[in-house]
């Protein structure tokens, strides 16, 4: 019989390494170098084969024109923001991983989803395995959160062997495991949460779902950094990667960073209420500050497109003389580099100097925006926090900026328009010519530019 070949592996990055490294080169860590043989460390063997051709019926090709491309069946989570985050609902054989900070709302959010499940053809089974929780605790949430369901069936356990035992006599159609770092296999090493582990118990537990028709949510904590505590090789053994994030307002969000059947564009609103978490269904002003007097200096108003909503977005900007030699940008919503970007075409065209200014960019309500149809709004934020000129109430504006300082036509402009006509905007700039589609009606609010000057301009006044 071969001897097992065995390597080194870092527990935290996965690095390999034939000799054993008190401190790993890859990620730096100390002391997380372990020994593992190869044959259950994923990166050999046929494991990802056998993973990908699971479901055809036989190993050899086939013509892509004879495969069946009906859509494979769904069913709804019972909640409409987490369905139109996955992309229509969740996916039978389908495997989620749901990433998140501690104290997010993880275990929270499943136990909701595992209480509201609704499969119509039958049960709508649901086991809930936590390695973290025990019965009583994982009882009180669910009582807390007014769960009657009949159909949870819960698993306090963390070792692999067990639970494959329990999902064969059990047959859940859905399988939330709370968290992936808890889960151990003895073939996997001692140690529970390191690469090893989770890419083994991970592609097992993948593997059952796939042959069972189940679906899959795996639990994940986030560190700080953002990452996944440890490793972050589950994000491509499942279909989709789910971050739910918060806003410092308090809005928590459901993203998909990854998905093997939706787009990753939409946005899934929360809000953390005392009987659980609580769907924001009507989002659109959602992030505005309401005032009662006018706007003050360095605010412009911008509808967003997410996925398939439009929503009003605040943007905020501050200049300050620099503090040191240079300037700096100090922006965690909008990409530094955009707004270095639209400050450069501003100095360009307008005379207004930004070089030695610092700038600060924020965006009301916390969330990240990174689609190009702000730009025009982000330039009217800066133009106004540097001149002192408040942008106009009931006004919206959208649009791209080149580098030439054109305003270019940007997508969904029509949904954009007719949102902001609906929350009672009176004025909307974007770019030249106005989309054909446009109605009359809001024609009558829409003005078309195609350049920065004529847009601040026509926006505040002066050029
Ligand atoms: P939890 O779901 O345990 O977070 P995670 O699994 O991501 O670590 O709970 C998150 C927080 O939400 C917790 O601090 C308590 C709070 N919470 C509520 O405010 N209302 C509720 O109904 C529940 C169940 C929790
Ligand atoms: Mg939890």
């Amino acid at each position: 019989m071969a001897k097992k070949k065995t390597v080194f592996e870092c527990i935290e990055c996965g690095h390999q390494d034939p000799k054993w490294l008190g401190r790993c080169p890859s990620c730096g860590k100390w002391n997380t170098m372990e020994q593992v043989s190869l044959s259950n460390s994923g990166s050999s063997g046929n494991s990802l084969s056998d993973f990908l051709s699971t479901g055809l019926s036989s190993k050899s090709s086939v013509m892509l024109h004879d495969v069946n491309s009906s859509e494979l069946p769904r069913f709804s989570s019972g909640f409409i923001e987490i369905d139109r985050v996955l992309g229509g609902g969740i996916m039978r054989g389908s495997a989620v991983l749901l990433g998140g900070e501690p104290g997010i709302g993880k275990s929270t959010l499943m136990m909701q989803i595992a209480g509201a499940v609704k499969s119509e053809d039958n049960t709508g089974k649901v086991l809930y395995i936590s390695g973290e929780e025990s019965a009583n605790q994982l009882k009180m949430r669910a009582d807390r959160l007014g769960i009657k369901s009949p159909n949870i069936e819960l698993l306090i356990e963390s070792d692999l062997r067990k639970i494959l035992d329990v999902l064969d006599s059990s047959r859940p159609e859905l399988v939330i495991l709370d968290s992936i770092q808890t889960v151990v296999s003895e073939e996997a090493g001692k140690v529970p949460g390191t690469v090893n582990q989770v890419k083994y118990c991970g592609h097992s537990l993948i593997t059952w779902c796939k042959n069972n028709n189940s679906a899959i949510f795996f639990i994940a904590h986030v560190t700080k950094e953002g990452i996944i505590a440890g490793p972050k090789i589950v994000e491509h053994m499942v279909d989709t990667v789910l971050y739910f994030d918060h806003s410092n307002s308090g809005i928590r969000f459901v993203r998909a960073a990854k998905n093997r059947f939706g787009s990753v564009d939409e946005l899934g609103l929360f809000t953390m209420e005392s009987t659980g978490l609580r769907e924001v269904k009507d989002p659109s002003t959602l992030f505005l500050i309401q005032r009662d007097g006018g706007i003050p200096p360095g605010i412009a108003t911008v509808p967003v497109y997410e996925g398939t909503r439009a929503l009003m977005v605040e943007i905020q900007a501050l200049t300050i003389p620099a503090k040191s030699g240079f300037s700096r940008i100090y922006s965690d919503r909008i990409d530094n580099n955009r707004v270095s970007r639209i400050a450069a075409v501003l100095e360009k065209n307008l005379n207004l100097r930004f070089a030695d200014q610092d700038i600060y960019v924020n965006v009301a309500g916390g969330i990240k925006l990174n689609e190009v149809g702000i730009e025009l709004a982000l330039a009217c934020a800066l133009y106004s926090a540097r001149t002192g000129i408040p942008f106009p109430t009931e006004t919206a504006v959208a649009g791209e900026i080149s580098l030439a300082g054109e305003i270019r036509p940007t997508a969904h402009m029509e949904r954009r328009v007719k949102t902001s006509a609906e929350m009672g905007y009176k004025r909307f700039i974007g770019p030249n010519p106005v989309e054909t589609g446009t109605s009359k009606s809001l024609q009558g609010i829409y003005r078309g530019v195609s350049n920065i000057s004529e847009s601040i301009q026509s926006i505040f006044g002066k050029g």
